[in-house]
């Protein structure tokens, strides 16, 4: 059995003086390997939770997930996050970075200087290998995330706004090379997006959840991705598809986002 089941998830936190939060509810979800979901949806709906318990930081309250057969029961290898920022070791070399997992492995040097480098090369950081982190731009620096990341070979990649501080350029530039690499590793990822242009272009599975408490509320399969690995993706925006499903996905997390301010106001 392979590929990702997450199998009927509820989260509810209990909070420190008294009362819980439902984060999740009964959310069941199937990926295939080398499937590239993008996941949507107003805030608190419950987004980071998801990928904290797939990635085994958090205990669900009720159901489960299984990679490749195996219940998840704590982080592992095969499971690699990508943080919005701030997650490297800031006074250490690019090349360090990278090689960090290989090296915790037990990897021999040789290997792991090929890996390390053929990773530095893809993700264009091929001059800035002895470089610390602090030297670097946030897009560079996340390009040493995703870097790091791939280094220690995950069968998953999950990602929480993972281009969420950089600037326009920048993340345009970053979708590509996401793309890019989901083509050239084959990996399942998930993505956390508060963007929908990125969250289209990006997914080929997209998600959209729904808050109080979070849930799925609709998705979609969409062919903006497979496009993107071989197009410029100012042109992918151009097919008749994109702009009609960007509307009607935009006005349903609108129309979430008014319900839950309406619900504030009621209760305050
Ligand atoms: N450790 C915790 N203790 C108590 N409540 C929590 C905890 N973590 C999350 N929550 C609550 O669970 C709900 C979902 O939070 P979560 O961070 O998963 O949302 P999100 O969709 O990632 O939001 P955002 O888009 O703002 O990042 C929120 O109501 C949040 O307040
Ligand atoms: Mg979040």
């Amino acid at each position: 059995m392979t590929g990702l089941a997450i199998d009927d998830i509820s989260m509810r936190f209990e909070l420190p003086k008294g009362g819980s939060v439902q984060a999740l509810k009964n959310v069941s979800l199937d990926l295939k390997p080398g499937e590239l979901m993008s996941v949507l949806g107003p805030s608190g709906c419950g987004k980071t939770t998801l990928l904290n318990i797939v990635a085994g930081f958090l205990a669900p309250t009720e159901g489960k997930v299984v990679l490749n057969g195996e219940t998840v029961v704590g982080p592992a290898a095969e499971r690699g996050m990508v943080f919005q920022q701030g997650a490297l070791f800031e006074w250490m070399s690019v090349r360090d970075n990278v090689g960090f997992g290989p090296k915790m492995k037990g990897m021999a040097p040789g290997e792991k200087r090929e890996i390390v480098d053929h990773l530095l090369d893809v993700t264009g950081l091929g001059d800035f290998k002895e470089k610390a982190i602090y030297e670097l731009s946030g897009g560079m620096q996340q390009r040493v995330a995703l870097a790091r990341c791939l280094a220690n070979d995950p069968d998953v990649i999950l990602m929480d706004e993972p281009l969420g501080a950089l600037d326009a350029l920048t993340r345009e530039k970053m979708q590509g090379l996401v793309l890019k690499l989901w083509r050239e590793t084959g990996k399942t990822i998930i993505l956390i997006t508060h963007s929908v242009e990125e969250a289209l272009l990006l997914g080929e599975r997209l998600l959209v959840m729904a808050p109080r408490p979070g849930r799925i509320h609709k998705e979609y399969r969409l062919p903006f991705a497979d496009m993107g690995v071989n197009a410029d993706l100012r042109e992918v925006k151009k097919h008749e598809d994109y702009n009609p499903t960007r509307e009607e996905i935009l006005s349903m997390i609108w129309n979430m986002e008014e319900e839950i301010m309406g619900r504030s106001e009621t209760s305050a």
